[in-house]
């Protein structure tokens, strides 16, 4: 399945980079652009950040060895102090 149109990569070429990254660096963590740098491509659009990401995560080898859960960003508001 083609995950990102703008670059013609499937989903098994994600698994394959993650696969590769994890075997080549224990510790590395695995990102979106390290995934497209590896693959010889850039992001164009962003539009298959979401698929992108779910197919990149169900990668068994996509969590560094012996990490716990990485931690869930979310956003701040700053308040100004008045
Ligand atoms: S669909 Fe992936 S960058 Fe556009």
């Amino acid at each position: 399945m083609i995950v990102c149109h703008c670059q013609s990569i499937s989903d098994h070429d994600i698994r394959s980079a993650v696969d590769w990254m994890r075997a080549s660096d224990p510790d590395t963590v695995i990102t979106p652009g390290k995934i497209y740098h590896a693959l010889g491509k850039r992001a164009d659009c962003g539009g298959c950040m979401p698929l992108f990401l779910n197919t990149m995560r169900s990668n068994e080898n996509f969590r560094v060895p012996g990490k716990g859960e990485m931690p869930v960003l979310r956003r701040h508001r700053l308040i100004a102090a008045e």
